[in-house]
């Protein structure tokens, strides 16, 4: 299959009802998401803790699409496994997370896993190159992480728009994380990314027993996204 640089949006749990994800997940696939982002959280290489394993595991069932797991932990390494037999699709660490980015990416992709590679605002493309040819997938935070909700930091737009060229035909999604929604969406799918989350702007305004704001604010997220690729 040919790979897929079509606009793909990827709801964040973070902002879904912590008393009811899995309904939460088969909801937001009904409603239009491509893939579930799941944010994993710590307390240690980012301020808040969210959950671990076990409710990758439980929520499994729950996704057909792509459990998309992003790491926010240091270290990394202890856990790939344990994600991996969860039932993880993807796991995406942070370069900022250890000395050896590397050998995480080996390790999750010797787990079984598509590896993705995690850039906060303040890292740039330098240690990027030399990881090419072990991702799948380079996630470029648009908020410190730690939190839904924030603001855009549109400073990184320029930054995707050079590792759009870095990744040239390589098959590598760009992944957006942070402050996305349908005003900062054709912002970066017009600087070369494919994969868009969010949390706040898919969940507002709706719930699993009014779930048709969610697909609309999908709906909404991905047309302002494709327009503005069509634009590119
Ligand atoms: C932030 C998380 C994001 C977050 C995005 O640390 O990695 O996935 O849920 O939330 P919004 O879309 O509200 O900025
Ligand atoms: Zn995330």
């Amino acid at each position: 299959m040919q790979f897929d640089r079509r606009i793909k949006i990827a709801p964040s749990i973070l902002s879904a009802d912590f008393a009811d994800f899995g309904a939460e997940c088969r909801v937001i696939e009904a409603e239009g998401a491509d893939w579930v982002h799941i944010d994993v959280m710590d307390g240690h290489f980012v301020p808040n803790l969210t959950f671990g394993p076990a409710m990758v595991k439980a929520l499994r069932p729950h996704v057909k699409t792509v459990m998309d797991v992003h790491l926010m932990i240091a270290p990394v390494d202890p856990m790939i496994e344990a994600f991996a037999e969860a039932g993880a699709d993807r796991l995406t660490a942070h370069l900022e997370a250890g000395p050896h980015i590397h050998r995480t990416l080996q390790a999750i992709r010797a787990a079984g896993c598509r590896a993705g590679l995690a850039l906060n605002p303040g890292t740039g493309l330098d240690g990027v190159e030399n990881l090419l040819d072990l991702i799948d997938l380079v996630c470029v935070m648009t908020v410190n992480p730690g939190f839904g909700g924030q603001k855009f930091i549109a400073s990184q737009i320029d930054k995707i728009r050079r590792l759009r060229a870095l990744i040239a035909d390589r098959e590598i999604h760009i992944e957006i994380d942070g402050g996305v929604d349908p005003a900062t969406a054709p912002l970066v799918a017009g600087a070369g990314a494919d994969v868009l989350v969010a949390g706040s702007a898919v969940f507002r305004g709706g719930s699993v027993g009014n779930p048709a704001p969610y697909g609309a604010n999908i709906a909404a997220i991905r047309a302002a996204a494709e327009q503005a690729r069509r634009a590119a």
